[in-house]
C-alpha cells in the first residue's frame, strides 16, 4: 500500500481526518482525488484500507472477475435492516439468491408490473398538474412517493392496497432517517467500527426505525401467507388473467419448494424496496430536470412520442416503450451525466494486479462511478 499516492500519513489514524467533513463536501473532495493523486488512490486508519478507483480497465479488471464479488464496508452498515439479501450477501448465498430472484424478473413477469406502473404515473401527472398555481414546487418528494407507491404494489402485492397512503408515508419517513444515518455514519471515519456506532444517538434511533420496517414487512408476508394457506390465492389464475403477481408471491411460491425461507424473503422484500425507489426517483428527478433545460431535447422527445400514439388517448404497451428510441437515448444519457449510485465497493479477499499497482488482500475497492462517466478522455463535453 506504501507506493499508493493519498494524503499525508500519520500513526494509527492514516489519513482518515481528511475524510471527516459534511457529506456533500466529501462528495467534492472524492472528485478531486484523481487530479491529486491519480486514477488509484489510498485511505487508511487502523486496520481499515481503501482504494478508490477511477480508470475504466481497473474497474473492469474488478466487475469482470468472479473471484471479487464481496462486499465489506459500507453495505455491512445496511445489515441491521437489509439482513443478507442481494444486495448486501456474499459467495454461495448471494449467488442462489441471485438464481432464484432472477426468475422473479423474467419479462413477463415485468409486463404484469406495468399497470401499477401506468396507474401511478398517471396519479403523479394528477398531482403535478395540480400544483400547477404554485409558483414554485419541489417534485423530488412527488416523485420518490410515487416509485415507493411502485415498489409497495410490485414487491409485496394488492393485499396491502388498503391504507397505502400512510403505510407510505410512514415508510418514506423511515427510510429517509435511515439513510441520514448511513450518510452521517460513512462520513465519520471512527464509525465504520460497529463497537463505536453501537453508542451513539444515530445508533439508538437507526435500531428503532429497524423495527418499525421489519414489524410493516413481516405482517404483510404473514398476511399473504396466511392466504394462501387458506386457498384464498390462486396464483395459476392470476399468472392467466394477466392479473398483478407481486415478488412476494413469488417468493412464497418458493418457500413451498424449500429455496428460500421466512426471513430470507424479508430480506430480499426490504431490498428491493430500497434498491427500487430510490435509484428510480433520482434517475426520473435529473432526467426530468435536464429535459426541461433542453428545448431542442424536449421537441424531439414529444415528436416521438406523437409518432407511436397520434391522437389516440390509449393506455402505454410495452411495446410502446422498444419505439421510443430517442427518449432511451436521453434516459440513458442522463444515467450518465447523474447516476442514481454514485458508486459502489468491493472488498477484495485476495490481491489484484492493476495497471499501476498491486493492491492487496482485505482491502475496500471504491469504484468511483460518477467519475468515469465524467471523464474527458472518454466523453469529450463531459457536462453537455
Ligand atoms: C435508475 C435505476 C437504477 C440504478 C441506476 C441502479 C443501480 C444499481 C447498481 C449500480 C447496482 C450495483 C450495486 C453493487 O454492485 O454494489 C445495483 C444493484 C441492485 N439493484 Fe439497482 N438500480 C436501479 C434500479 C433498480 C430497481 C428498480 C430495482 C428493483 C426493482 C433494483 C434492485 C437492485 C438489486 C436487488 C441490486 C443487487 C443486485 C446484486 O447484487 O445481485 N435496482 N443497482
Amino acid at each position: 500500500m506504501k507506493g499508493i499516492p493519498g494524503f499525508t500519513v500519520y500513526p494509527l489514524i492514516g489519513n482518515s481526518l481528511n475524510y471527516i467533513s459534511s457529506p456533500v463536501k466529501i462528495f467534492y473532495l472524492l472528485r478531486q482525488l484523481p487530479n491529486k493523486f491519480g486514477d488509484v488512490n489510498e485511505a487508511h486508519a487502523l486496520n481499515k484500507r481503501v482504494v478508490n478507483l477511477y480508470s475504466p480497465q481497473d474497474i473492469e479488471k474488478i466487475l469482470s472477475s468472479v473471484r471479487h464479488i464481496s462486499k465489506d464496508i459500507p453495505y455491512t452498515f445496511f445489515n441491521p435492516w437489509l439482513g443478507e439479501g442481494l444486495l448486501t450477501s456474499n459467495g454461495v448465498k448471494w449467488q442462489q439468491r441471485r438464481k432464484l430472484l432472477t426468475n422473479a424478473f423474467h419479462f413477463n413477469i415485468l409486463r404484469k408490473y406495468s399497470r401499477t406502473i401506468i396507474e401511478q404515473s398517471d396519479n403523479f401527472l394528477n398531482k403535478v398538474e395540480a400544483e400547477t398555481e404554485n409558483e414554485m414546487t419541489d417534485i423530488v418528494p412527488l416523485i420518490s412517493k410515487t416509485t415507493l407507491h411502485i415498489m409497495c404494489e410490485t414487491a409485496m402485492g394488492t393485499s396491502m392496497r388498503n391504507g397505502i397512503k400512510e403505510v407510505i408515508d410512514k415508510y418514506f419517513k423511515a427510510i429517509h432517517i435511515f439513510g441520514n444515518c448511513m450518510v452521517q455514519r460513512f462520513s465519520r471515519v471512527w464509525l465504520f467500527f460497529d463497537f463505536i456506532f453501537a453508542f451513539t444517538r444515530n445508533a439508538f434511533v437507526q435500531n428503532r426505525i429497524v423495527k418499525n420496517l421489519h414489524e410493516f414487512t413481516d405482517n404483510i408476508i404473514r398476511e399473504r401467507k396466511e392466504l394462501y394457506s387458506r386457498g384464498l390465492v390462486d396464483v395459476d389464475e392470476v399468472l392467466n388473467n394477466n392479473g398483478r403477481l407481486a415478488m412476494l408471491d413469488l417468493l412464497l411460491q418458493e418457500e413451498t419448494q424449500g429455496r428460500i425461507d421466512m426471513q430470507g424473503i424479508r430480506e430480499e422484500v426490504d431490498t428491493f424496496m430500497f434498491e427500487g425507489h430510490d435509484t428510480t426517483a433520482m434517475a426520473l428527478s435529473f432526467i426530468l430536470m435536464r429535459i426541461a433545460n433542453e428545448p431542442e431535447a424536449q421537441n424531439k422527445i414529444f415528436d416521438e412520442i406523437q409518432s407511436i400514439f397520434g391522437e389516440s388517448n390509449r393506455l402505454p404497451i410495452t411495446e410502446d416503450l422498444n419505439k421510443m428510441k430517442y427518449l432511451d437515448c436521453c434516459i440513458k444519457e442522463c444515467l450518465r451525466l447523474y447516476p442514481s449510485v454514485p458508486f459502489i465497493a468491493r472488498y477484495l479477499t485476495e490481491e489484484i494486479e492493476l495497471s499501476s499497482f498491486k493492491i492487496p488482500a482485505n482491502t475496500i475497492c471504491n469504484i468511483h462511478i460518477y467519475d468515469v462517466h465524467h471523464r474527458a478522455d472518454i466523453f469529450p463535453d463531459p457536462e453537455q
